[in-house]
């Protein structure tokens, strides 16, 4: 199938679908300048996670953790804008053909766009927690003067999103789960679909009875095996098209 016919033939599924989800990774954000994990130019080819993205690893040293990994998420993050992708994707849910967005990343870029049912798989770096009280506070209000920055309790600052060896917060993942199950078409865009548990919801749509509709430059372990089909590209030029003709 080439690409015009398969972004018709997404377009058709999804208005035909009751229900469609979509499923998103760092892909969708790479065209809003934010490097994706793996792959060229991703952020674990220069940082390695065991170092800086584990729980164990920040508790151990988290002023190194804030200085290499968090403090570049946070610039990286404050500067970045929806692209098309965000938009159509946003655009399907306003001509009703898209309910639900799961999505792993953490840059609220979903909301931005104006979805308003989106599952923060892997929580959101607009927010800090303190690991010891659990407070909150805006990360745009974070004071950065002394490394690691510290809540008035004394505890540690930390993005309010999951790091390796931490488990998905309960609602989203149940949530997430339930909707996967009652869906029938799910668009898996911009994942390289290798972490789990998010790795495996499309197999668990697709055991459901779902469509599952691929969105990705490269094929991934999902493509052929769990995917109907791949569309390959890039996200904002097929997501647009896709809620152009969903829309006429
Ligand atoms: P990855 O960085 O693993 O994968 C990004 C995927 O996006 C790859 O499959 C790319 O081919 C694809 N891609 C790149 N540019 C794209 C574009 N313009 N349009 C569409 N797709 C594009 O990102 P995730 O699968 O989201 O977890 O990674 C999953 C989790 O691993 C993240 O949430 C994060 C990370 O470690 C935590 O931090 C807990």
């Amino acid at each position: 199938m080439d690409r015009t016919h398969a972004i018709q033939q997404a377009a058709e599924d999804i208005r035909n679908a009751r229900h469609t989800v979509a499923l998103t990774g760092a892909g969708i954000s790479a065209e809003s300048g934010i490097p994706p994990f793996r792959g060229k130019g991703g952020v674990w080819e220069r940082i390695d996670p065991m170092e800086f993205a584990t729980i164990d690893a920040f508790l151990k040293n988290p002023a190194k953790v804030w200085q290499v990994l968090f403090l570049e998420m946070k610039q990286v993050l404050d500067r970045a804008h929806p692209n098309a992708a965000h938009e159509g994707l946003a655009r399907l849910e306003q001509s009703g053909h898209l309910r639900t967005v799961i999505t792993q990343n953490v840059d609220g870029l979903h909301q931005a766009a104006g979805n308003t049912d989106v599952i923060e798989f892997h929580g959101n770096f607009a927010w800090q927690r303190c690991q010891t009280c659990g407070q909150t506070q805006p990360s745009r209000e974070l004071e950065l003067a002394a490394m690691p920055p510290r809540c008035p309790c004394g505890g540690l600052w930390r993005p309010a999103c999951v790091l390796f060896g931490e488990l998905i917060p309960t609602t989203p993942l149940q949530r997430s789960q339930a909707i996967t199950a009652a869906c029938d078409v799910m668009l898996v865009i911009g994942t390289s679909a290798v972490v789990e548990p998010a790795a495996s919801l499309p197999a668990l749509a697709r055991a459901a009875g779902a469509k599952i509709i691929e969105i990705n430059p490269e094929p991934t372990p999902l493509t052929r095996r769990t995917s109907h089909y791949l569309i390959q590209g890039k996200a904002g030029e097929i997501v647009s098209r896709i809620a152009d003709q969903c829309a006429g």
